[in-house]
């Protein structure tokens, strides 16, 4: 089965041919995150009016295999159109939404609505490059039921139980900011602009000091399956004013705080999925998101996985930023073809209540 996959729920706009939920035949994606470097964030009027100009080039060069005509090549070769229909900024969303209904109606495929967070864990489905080394850590790359999937992006923390590729429970979440907010506040903070959690990677890395600033681990130890990183927001900045009212705000202390934002996120995020496979009996760990493209995190929660005779997934890190690729594997396992009519976007969309969409 092939499915086109359409995603335009933050500033990218991408578009992929999937075959059978992994195999990925073509993966376009333009992106307007520099166009907001100035305003230290996402404009949603910028990212929309972009992914207007975007979307039908990004689906043709997408279904060019097929020939330059998109018409044609959907209605030769493809048995379905996936679009993300939320959760997400309205404006983009409509963009992607729009043009699938539209896609939809003119050839006659059916069209399959996709929750954008719960497509994210469906990047561990994607076959890997054959020379990749970092998709599956453990070789043996079958994932194995119950698995305890813990989804990090920009806008979501969120811990599910997956006790097959359909059956999904959502377990906890963040209560305030999501891991992604708190290191794209923190890289504001420290003067990175809208760099994020890749600039708060990079500058940690050229960390040479000990240890000089210790910042809480938010809930890490209580009962719940819940997360919280807005405190974290208020240390850092505490820690910000003090270096900068006694002159020290400078290279190496900058470093040293990156390092221990960094730890202090990836601490809380292993513990609590470590603590939910405990819980559940789980025999995998699958990691996705944005901030899965973390590379502390990645080898905390593989060596947690190890030391607890637990398979770790993690997607290839060009697969856990947005793209359409996973949408399309999350359509072919999980996804309910319906007809154009019936599809809306959906910025509020649930990833609690796993059974909407
Ligand atoms: O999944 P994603 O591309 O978009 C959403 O659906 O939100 O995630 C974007 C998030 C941003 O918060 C960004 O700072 C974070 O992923 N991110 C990282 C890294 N690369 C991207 N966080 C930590 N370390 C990274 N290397
Ligand atoms: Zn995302």
């Amino acid at each position: 089965m092939k499915i086109l996959a359409i995603e335009s729920s933050c500033d990218e706009t991408a578009a992929a041919v999937i075959q059978d939920g992994t195999k990925i035949i073509t993966n376009v994606i333009a992106s307007s995150t520099l166009m907001h470097e100035k305003y230290g964030g996402i404009v949603p009027e910028v990212a929309a009016r972009e992914q207007l100009r975007y979307i039908l080039p990004v689906i043709t060069e997408s279904l060019l295999p097929y020939g330059p005509d998109i018409n044609d090549a959907i209605k030769n070769n493809i048995d379905a159109v996936a679009i993300t229909v939320g959760p997400g900024l309205i404006g983009s969303l409509l963009i992607g939404v729009e043009t699938a209904k539209t896609i939809s109606f003119v050839s006659g495929v059916p069209i399959i609505p996709v929750n954008h967070v719960l497509a994210h864990m469906y990047a561990n489905f994607l076959d890997s490059e054959p020379k990749s080394s970092s998709r599956v850590i453990s070789r043996d790359n079958q994932i194995k039921f119950p698995a305890i999937s813990l989804v990090v992006s920009g806008g979501h923390t969120e811990l599910f139980l997956m006790e097959s590729e359909k059956k999904l429970t959502w377990l906890g979440g963040t209560l305030d900011d999501a891991a992604g907010e708190a290191f794209d506040k923190t890289a504001r903070l420290l003067g990175f602009g809208s760099r994020g959690g890749l600039a708060i990677q990079e500058t940690a890395a050229k960390n040479k000091n000990k240890k000089s600033v210790t910042l809480p681990r938010p809930m890490i130890h209580d009962d719940s399956l819940n997360f919280s990183f807005s405190g974290l927001k208020t240390a850092i900045m505490r820690e910000v004013n003090k270096l900068k009212a006694n002159n020290q705000f400078e290279r190496q202390t900058i470093a040293q705080l990156c390092h221990e934002v960094q730890e202090a996120i990836t601490d809380v995020l292993v513990f609590k999925t470590l603590a939910a496979a405990h819980l559940y009996h789980a025999k995998s760990i699958l990691l996705s998101g944005g901030v899965a493209s973390n590379l502390k995190l990645r080898e905390k929660m593989s060596e947690s996985a190890l030391k607890n005779k637990l398979k770790f997934f993690v997607p290839e890190v060009k697969f856990c930023t947005d793209n359409a690729a996973y949408i399309g594997a999350y359509a072919y396992f999980r996804g309910k073809q319906t007809s154009w009519e019936k599809i809306n976007a959906l910025p509020d969309l649930s990833v609690e209540d796993t059974a909407i969409i």
